[in-house]
């Protein structure tokens, strides 16, 4: 800690005591999630009328960490210090956790000394629209739950075999026939093997046409960053397409698979996927991630890459042609050479590739940032791909490991009524998640932090949704925001329950704090 900041909590530990690294307290301690880093509560307290954020004064100081700040609520005012914007912003989020109201139009704040900074850059929420479709308005509800407890990463899943999001101009087919499933696996399959031969267990209506304008985009895109969030836009290559398959089957190894024009209906991982032999496939990417760069202004795309089969490759004579002219070896060569494409594509236009841990697999840049999803579980190569690895080799990797950061898994509820894909994460496994865990020392700055997935195979609306990903996003914010710090479950969990009424109070179905 430098020296200011030695002054500024010392200065204010005349009226309290300090407990831990999270709180110290005089009077009651305030229920914030995230947890702040240093906290002092004072006597007193600071009364206005109307909205209490409109009473800080501003300060900025450099040597504050970028998305810190430093809190001072007194008797006479309010006053906020920080070096960026976002650490401004951060500020009045906790300023509004704090405030209480107090008769018709009156707040009031206890006196408080606080200190704050992220531990970790990249606090993401991902969500998969394509399984399910939510729309903007659920979407900017999320953001503002984000921005509440400092989340700043809204990972969009907008590309899949079961459904294609974006309406790109020049490509009207992709939501002609990719936005729309003409049935989908019946609500309560259990779940779906993934095979086509589970047509039995359709429920023959019709989905969308669900999907985003350019204008939606930017719509949200200006919302979030209002809110400090960056949308990372996933557009999934070379597997996961087989929606815009349906739309231009031309793109396919095997157009004769693609007949139907329609995406896949059921879950699962599908076999057909982007010919990796055809300049004209590659091409129609190229054109969808160039228009992906103009239209998000953030610095990394993600371009999926995880759970391509390679089946088609090895029988396509277009891929095996690729295969010899680039001097691959063979069809496991193919998605490192797309990749490293990708890699300088984006490259070229001032972006960086971000993508499942799957990708990293071969010679691929060290710009290059991995997803880790898969952990440690043997299997063919995974032992090269795993985020601690990754981050060994030099790579940038966000942590999001599914056994702590996937949502659809069961939260271990008794008589939960939703319905998820399997496993088990429970709000403890959340709030135990470590990004760090089995990260060498000197490959941990290559950790860039951590996510919470929403993946919607059997999410099916905004309130199944909110009750899978709310309380566990909240232990998630809190290990991306303090790390090592974070002062415990059971701390967590007093302040957790406290949140959820707030929440349900503001119409979030929020699972209950078990
Ligand atoms: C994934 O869950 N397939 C990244
Ligand atoms: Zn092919």
């Amino acid at each position: 800690m430098n020296a200011t900041r030695n002054r500024f909590v010392r200065s204010f530990a005349a009226v309290a005591v300090v407990l831990s690294a999270a709180f110290a307290c005089a009077g009651e301690v305030p229920q914030l999630i995230p947890a702040p880093r240093k906290l002092v509560t004072g006597e007193g307290e600071f009364v206005c009328k109307g909205d209490v954020t409109d009473q800080a004064k501003f300060e900025s100081d450099a040597a504050i960490p970028k998305e810190g700040y430093r809190l001072s609520v007194a008797k006479d005012g309010i006053k906020v210090v920080s070096y960026d914007d976002a650490g401004r912003f951060y500020a009045l989020e906790t300023l509004k956790q704090l405030a209480v109201k107090e008769g018709k139009d009156g707040v009031k704040v206890q006196c408080i000394e606080i200190e704050d900074s992220p531990r970790y850059s990249w606090r993401g929420f991902h969500l998969d629209e394509c399984r399910h479709f939510f729309g903007k308005e659920t979407v900017k509800s999320i953001l503002d739950l984000m921005a509440r407890y400092k989340l700043n990463r809204f990972h969009w899943h907008l590309t899949e075999d079961q459904g294609w999001r974006l309406d790109v101009p020049g490509y009207p087919e992709l939501v002609k026939y990719g936005a729309v499933r003409p049935a989908s696996p019946r609500h309560g399959t259990w779940p779906s093997s993934g095979s086509k031969e589970d047509a039995g267990k359709l429920n023959g209506v019709k989905y969308g046409p669900y999907y985003y304008t350019e204008a939606d985009l930017k719509e949200i895109v200006a919302y979030a960053a209002e809110r400090h969030i960056q949308v990372v836009p996933e557009i999934e290559l070379p597997g996961h397409v087989y929606a815009a398959l349906a739309a231009y089957p031309q793109f396919a190894c095997r157009p004769e698979n693609l007949a139907a024009r329609e995406p896949r209906l059921v879950w699962g991982i599908e076999k057909d996927v982007l010919c990796l032999g055809n300049d004209e496939a590659i091409k129609f990417m190229e054109n969808v991630v160039d228009w992906v760069c103009k239209v998000f202004p953030g610095d990394v795309v993600h371009i999926g890459g995880d759970e391509c089969p390679q089946v088609r490759w090895q029988k396509c004579p277009k891929c095996q042609e690729r295969i010899k002219k680039e001097g691959l070896g063979d069809h496991h060569g193919l998605q490192p050479w797309i990749t490293r494409h990708f890699v300088k594509f984006l490259a070229d236009r001032g972006k960086r590739a971000i993508g499942w841990d799957e990708y990293l697999l071969g010679d691929i840049p060290k710009s290059a940032i991995g997803m880790s999803w898969r952990e440690s579980r043997s299997g063919a190569g995974h032992e090269l791909v795993s985020g601690a690895a990754a981050a060994t080799r030099g790579h940038d990797v966000v942590m999001t490991p599914c056994s702590y950061c996937y949502l659809d898994y069961g939260q271990g509820l008794g008589g939960d009524p939703f319905q998820y894909i399997g496993g088990r994460v429970t709000l403890e496994r959340c709030y135990s998640f470590d990004p760090c865990a089995g990260v060498p020392e000197d490959a941990k700055a290559h950790i860039l932090g951590g996510q919470g997935n929403n993946w919607t195979e059997y999410t099916w609306n905004e309130y199944d949704l909110a009750w899978k990903a709310w309380p566990r996003m909240l232990a998630l914010s809190e290990v991306f925001w303090l790390g090592e710090a974070k002062p415990g479950f059971a701390d967590f969990k007093k302040r957790a329950a406290a949140e959820r009424s707030w929440l349900v109070r503001h119409g979030v179905n929020c699972a209950p704090v078990e």
